[in-house]
């Protein structure tokens, strides 16, 4: 009997649950053996499966088929499984009861969260992501970082976690010094209202050019900059104005990908705050000057010790990116009690998080607070036809604005010649739609580990792990519920033939992954989990009549569809992919 039927399950927690109680006796002398339940690949093995007999013997040397066979025998799963195995050398395989999962079905067709179960105890998660520099373009570098964030944000959050999102503009340095004299010289007014980044990024280089070539420019550069950071009234009025000009200009890019921050708080903020933390620092006896700079060494950790070390504060008394990441890293913890800090950057600036991990965490001992944990969620590159980092033709890398243009307008073709019916504004959103979708659906699905290599056919490609495939999963089941009689009768699930079983059993675990999602921060779980939904909608849809099989198969076969059009609508959005209702 099931004995909470209206209740959402944790299958594989409850599982896991029962097992810890039957290994109780036979437990090894080591605790910490993970004695975890993971689906299995191959479904005809079973549904879920435990590898902790062979765990335990292993360490009290036993026979692991034996000992799996003892486990079996004080195992207590019958409400959710019908058989439990032993497979192979000793893995414990398990296999969901029909009637278990026709239930969990019900139950996850009630729930307005689609069985996006909530965590047991939320926290705060200061998601720190995109990030990019004022005065230059968003570039294919900060693409992972804006995609991949900004999923980390919605999963995050359905699952009840208290989400904050900060974008970490790179809006100070000593490129103003170049900047601003640039913008006093050689600024062209139409161009600055036309496009102000292209401005910037042109007057920027026309100073470097020009101040390589003659030390006088280079000395009012120098000037610029002095003037800028004590404070100059009219330097900091340009400075504010590039800042300004600059993020109207993101925020176009951002609107139109969907994405918002809670916080847009730059590096420049922090300034204030830099000389206290350097002092609290030194106080510590954290820091110290070394060679006129001061300095965090990193003795006490084997593996930094011998890197170089952290400079918070310049000789000639200017504060760095460190600085203001500490700075920063104090704020979150003290103003918005985060328990956990996420920064989406990539791979290589992975020694400077794993240096400002242990300076707060010294810091934060010595104050005795306790610190947030942070995590850096670190990414690959994005490689051309070359499997070099992607660049434009003439070398440059290529603008996120441009990617984003072409992505709609490879996309309107591929609308063009599948649906030329529709009309003009309904292309135009399609385009919309499938083009971002696909682009940030072909970063999303990638180990974010690895680089990959950028190819606009395999991400438009409407076949294959892409979210024009999915979209058009999604489509295809909206199109049967357009028929007028597509009516869900109610009743239960009834999974009669093995394509509507293991289409539902995929479809209860979608809960599962989201939360398996939490344990690394890796998107690409969810899209994997997507397309497998998608190939076993398809599947089923080709081997299962619906509209024509008689009652009560056919509402539930309807009921199936319903809920995958649901699981995987719900699970675009929350990777920051529309979908549409036509295509
Ligand atoms: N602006 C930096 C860049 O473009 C990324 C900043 C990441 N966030 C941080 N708190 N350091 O590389």
């Amino acid at each position: 009997m099931i004995d909470s039927p209206r209740a959402l399950i944790d299958v594989r927690e409850r599982l896991a649950v029962a097992l810890r109680q039957a290994v109780q006796q036979f437990q090894s002398s080591d605790p910490n053996v993970a004695l975890s339940v993971t689906p299995c690949q191959d479904l005809r093995f079973g549904d879920y499966q435990s590898s902790a007999a062979m765990l335990i013997a292993k360490s009290t040397q036993q026979n692991p088929r034996e000992l799996a066979r003892l486990i079996i025998n004080k195992l207590e799963v019958s409400d959710s499984c019908d058989k439990v195995e032993i497979a192979g050398p000793g893995f414990i395989n398990f296999h969901l009861r029909s009637d278990f999962v026709s239930e969990q079905l019900s139950v996850i067709s009630a729930d307005p969260n689609t069985g996006a179960r909530k965590v047991g105890t939320p926290t705060t998660i200061v998601i720190d992501f995109s990030s990019p520099n004022i005065a230059k373009s968003m570039h294919v570098g900060h693409i992972r970082s804006t995609f991949l964030g900004n999923a980390l944000a919605r999963i995050t959050r359905a699952v009840g976690h208290h989400v904050i999102t900060v974008n970490h503009l790179g809006d100070w340095g000593t490129q103003f010094g170049k900047l601003i004299y640039g913008y006093q010289h050689f600024l062209d007014k139409k161009m600055l209202a036309a496009s102000p980044i292209a401005e910037f990024e042109r007057l920027y280089k026309e100073t470097n050019t020009l101040s390589e070539k003659d030390p006088n420019i280079l000395q009012g550069v120098r000037q610029e900059l002095v003037k800028l950071q004590s404070g100059d009234p009219e330097n900091l009025r340009i400075w504010k104005e590039i800042s300004i000009q600059s993020l109207q200009e993101f925020q176009q890019t951002y609107q139109r990908l969907d994405i918002r921050f809670d916080h847009e708080l730059g590096e420049s903020f922090y300034n204030p705050q830099l000389p206290h933390v350097v002092e609290e620092l030194k106080k510590l006896g954290i820091a110290r000057e070394s060679e006129g700079a001061i300095c965090i060494f990193f003795e006490n950790d084997p593996a930094l010790a011998k890197t170089a070390p952290m400079i918070i504060q310049k000789a000639d008394g200017g504060f760095l990116y460190a600085t203001t990441d500490l700075a920063a890293f104090r704020y979150r913890a003290d103003q918005w009690k985060a328990n956990q800090i996420l920064y989406v950057t990539d791979a290589r600036q992975q020694l400077h998080f794993k240096q400002l991990r242990t300076a707060a965490t010294q810091w934060f001992c010595a104050l005795n607070k306790p610190a947030p944990e942070l995590q850096h969620i670190i990414f690959g590159s994005i490689l051309g036809p070359d499997k070099k980092p992607i660049k434009t033709r003439s070398g440059e890398p290529i603008k996120l604005k441009d990617l984003l243009d072409e992505a709609e307008s490879r996309a309107m073709k591929l609308v063009e010649t599948k649906n030329p019916e529709l009309t003009e504004a309904e292309k135009k959103q399609a385009a919309r739609v499938i083009g971002l979708g696909a682009l940030k659906y072909a970063d999303l699905c990638q180990n974010r580990d690895l680089d990959y290599t950028f190819d606009w056919d395999k991400l438009l490609a409407l076949q294959g792990n892409t979210a024009p495939y999915l979209i058009y999963a999604y489509v295809r089941i909206q199109s049967i519920f357009r028929k007028e009689d597509a009516k869900i009768l109610g009743g239960k699930f009834q999974l009669g033939t093995p394509e509507e079983t293991a289409l539902g059993k995929h479809l209860i675990q979608f809960g599962d992954t989201l939360h398996a999602i939490l344990k690394e921060y890796r998107p690409h779980l969810l899209t994997n989990y997507l397309y497998d939904l998608a190939v076993k909608f398809s599947k089923f849809y080709e081997n299962c009549p619906v509209l024509k099989a008689e009652e009560p198969v056919r509402s539930s076969r309807l009921a199936l569809c319903h809920l995958t059009a649901r699981t995987l609508k719900k699970g675009l959005d929350l990777l920051g992919i529309e979908t549409l209702e036509k295509m």
